[in-house]
């Protein structure tokens, strides 16, 4: 197993760190969505406390997934059709694609620590320690804040639906490695 980058594969650290992102996006996203099915209360308020653990985790991988690409920077995208059909346009449009969902993995868990502290709520972490709130409960800025958490976390989802299905054209239509370097396979 390759735990680096090589010129044609991502390692098997970055790809980790690419797949538990996905996983903990899709658990945050789903409990903050239908987290009010939950009946109040207790159970309601672990929803709260694993989508606020999840997004805690996706920050502090972020850090260690942008301190990795530093000293092991990506390969170079794939020659391919997909890239002559696209002509110059492909190789910047994945790269602003990236870094607008580097920036949204970075604003969406922040903004949602704001929205917690503006309810004048403590932020847990893990359930071992905590933040209290720096301010007192602030309704209308808790609105407002909570719009932006919500707004910033859809187009997340949106735009990580659009890289994916990049990805899944990249496979099944161009037939690329595009996919599979970000799998764990044998082929180094
Ligand atoms: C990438 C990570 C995250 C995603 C995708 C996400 C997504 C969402 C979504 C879609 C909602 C529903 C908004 C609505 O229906 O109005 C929500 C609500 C909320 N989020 Fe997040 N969130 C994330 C991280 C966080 C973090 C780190 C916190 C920190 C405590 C947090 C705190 C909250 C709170 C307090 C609510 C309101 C819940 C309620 O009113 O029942 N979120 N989030
Ligand atoms: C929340 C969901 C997702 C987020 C936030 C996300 C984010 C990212 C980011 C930031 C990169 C750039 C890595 C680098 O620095 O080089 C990347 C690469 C990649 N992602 Fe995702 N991703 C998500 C979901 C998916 C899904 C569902 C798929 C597949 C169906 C996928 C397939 C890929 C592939 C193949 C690459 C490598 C692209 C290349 O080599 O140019 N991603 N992803």
């Amino acid at each position: 197993m390759q735990l680096f980058n090589s010129a044609r594969n991502y390692g098997a650290i970055p790809q980790a760190l690419h797949w538990l992102t996905v996983v903990l996006v899709a658990v945050a996203w789903a409990l903050g969505v239908f987290g009010d099915v939950l009946p109040k209360g207790a159970p309601r308020e672990s929803g709260l406390f694993v989508h606020a653990t999840a997004g805690i985790v996706i920050l502090a991988l972020l850090v260690v997934r942008l301190v990795w690409r530093l000293a092991d920077p990506s390969p170079p995208s794939e020659v391919t059709e997909f890239a002559t059909w696209m002509g110059k346009w492909q190789d910047p449009a994945a790269r602003v694609a990236h870094y607008v969902l580097y920036a949204l993995l970075f604003a969406v868990p922040v903004v949602g620590i704001v929205l917690q502290f503006a309810r004048g709520d403590a932020l847990l972490l893990f359930g071992i320690s905590e933040i209290a709130s720096p301010w007192t409960k602030d309704r209308v800025f808790a609105h407002n804040v909570k719009e932006v958490h919500e707004l910033l976390a859809h187009a997340l989802v949106v735009l990580a639906a659009l890289h994916a299905a990049a990805a899944l054209i990249h496979h099944w239509i161009f037939r690329d490695r595009t996919l599979m370097r970000m799998l764990p396979h044998s082929d180094n």
